[in-house]
């Protein structure tokens, strides 16, 4: 236990005083309940380095679950806890979470047995971890407040900006640790030590990685593809050997190389935007990646991720679906033809926000990302202001000619040629008296 009055410090510096009066509210309740609590991982490590990380883990030796209940009774929060791995969430009234762990285990040594209940050090529980980073703690409880603990030189490890497993058979315990090494190492731009590097070299060449499921493979490339500098990571796994794990022809090139650097441009952009609208960026990184190997292995990359059937059937039509409407607007513009918003508006409006970024970020035509981008802060928000009802009203026999004569007014108003009601209506009325 070293450096508290380090930690105290940086605590009043970085965090808000709510969270530091929290701390100090569940080091009251472990004292209460004779529990040494400890605030640990993620937290601690981006404490430490000046980061901001709202996630809090707390870390109970003892009956976890008795103290998050204990703590949640007396501040009348919620509670939920998971009695067979001893954990338990706290909910605070405005949705923020504390996860509590409870350094003991639990286990049935026969089928209706009474359980077996061990309880593990603080230690023990670290020594589990994925990164020496991941494993510092802090003391909550007792009269060393802030005290930091670190048993595996994860002081050092920060400061000599090093990602390092516990022990050598880290990544054959848990695979996704070899993508979460190199999402920790892009994010806080460390870099991982050369031996965890060969271990996660050996674990690639022995074939651990085939062994990952599709669920937690999708769900480490999801995290890389949120994070900051996705491109980065994606190269590093290309380095490493690992993209074939998603499929074998995923290959880094130039080609999907500048789509990716592309897809971050884009996604900004996007993001800038301030749209009420949230984008699966992953999927947009994940067709950006994918973009130069056929619909057979694409199909093939999405069932290795588990993608569910629904979501993996909606994902190929809308690349096909993306891509033969790319290459219209290509044509066009190559052509030199005239475009106008209607056009764009009728390509475009089938087409996920997704797939319409993606587009944007392939595209090597200016005019083409020029027509997604209008159709996504403008054209796709204009709708005509008669309805199907006003068309009844004016003696339209029910059938087709609605879609139709509805679509043609759209057509007017995306090109500016019907700029009021009265304008629709008499689009309206001359399209029916035609027939
Ligand atoms: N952990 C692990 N092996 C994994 C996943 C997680 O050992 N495959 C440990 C890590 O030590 C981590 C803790 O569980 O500190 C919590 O996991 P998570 O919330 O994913 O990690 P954070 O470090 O909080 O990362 P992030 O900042 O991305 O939330």
């Amino acid at each position: 236990p070293v450096r508290r009055r380090e930690v105290l410090h940086l605590m009043n510096k970085s965090l808000p005083a709510r969270v530091v009066s929290l701390l100090r509210d569940l080091g009251r309740v472990g004292d209460e309940l004779e529990l040494p609590v400890y605030a640990v991982g993620g937290f601690v490590r981006d404490l430490l380095l000046g980061n901001e990380n709202d996630d809090i883990d707390v870390s109970v030796e003892g009956d976890g679950i008795l103290f998050a209940e204990t703590f949640a009774a007396r501040m009348g929060y919620r509670v939920k806890s998971h009695e067979k791995f001893g954990t338990a969430v706290i909910v605070f009234p405005d949705g923020f979470k504390v996860d509590v762990a409870s350094t003991r285990l639990e286990y049935y040594a026969t089928p209706g047995a009474l359980p077996t209940v061990e309880r593990s050090s603080l230690k023990m529980d670290l020594y589990r971890r994925d990164f020496t980073i991941n494993t510092l703690a802090i003391r909550l409880s007792g009269a060393d407040f802030g005290m930091l603990f670190d048993y595996f030189g994860a002081y050092r490890d920060l400061q000599e900006k090093s990602i390092r497993v516990l022990h050598n058979l880290s990544f054959v315990e848990d695979p996704t640790r070899v993508f979460r090494a190199i999402r920790f190492e892009q994010r806080l731009g460390f870099q991982i030590s050369r031996h965890t590097e060969n271990l996660v070299k050996n674990a690639v060449k022995m074939g651990f990685l085939d062994k990952l499921g599709g669920k937690r493979l999708l769900n480490e490339l999801v995290a890389i593809m949120k994070e900051r500098e996705p491109v980065r990571a994606i190269l590093r796994m290309s380095g490493l050997g690992l993209l074939r794990f998603i499929h074998p022809e995923i290959v880094l090139q130039a080609e999907n190389l500048r789509v990716l650097d592309e897809v971050k441009k884009v996604t900004t952009w996007f993001d800038l935007l301030y749209l009420a609208e949230t984008v699966e960026v992953w999927v947009v990184y994940f067709l950006a990646l994918t973009t130069a190997i056929s619909d057979d292995s694409f199909w093939g990359a999405c069932t290795r991720l588990s993608v569910s059937e629904h979501y993996r059937e909606r994902l190929i039509e809308m690349r096909i679906h993306g891509e033969q409407v790319l290459e219209v607007m290509e044509r066009k513009v190559a052509r030199g033809e005239d475009v106008r918003p209607s056009d764009i508006y009728f390509w475009l409006r089938g087409l996920t926000t997704e797939v319409l970024l993606y587009i944007m970020a392939k595209t090597r035509r200016d005019e083409v990302r020029k027509f997604v981008s209008l159709f996504v802060t403008r054209l796709r928000g204009v709708t005509t202001s008669i309805t199907g009802d006003d068309l009844k009203r004016l003696g339209l026999p029910a059938g087709p000619r609605y879609r139709e004569i509805l679509d043609r007014i759209l057509t007017a108003r995306l090109n500016g040629e019907a700029a009021s009601r009265d304008d629709e209506l008499r689009i309206a009325s001359g399209e029916i008296a035609a027939v």
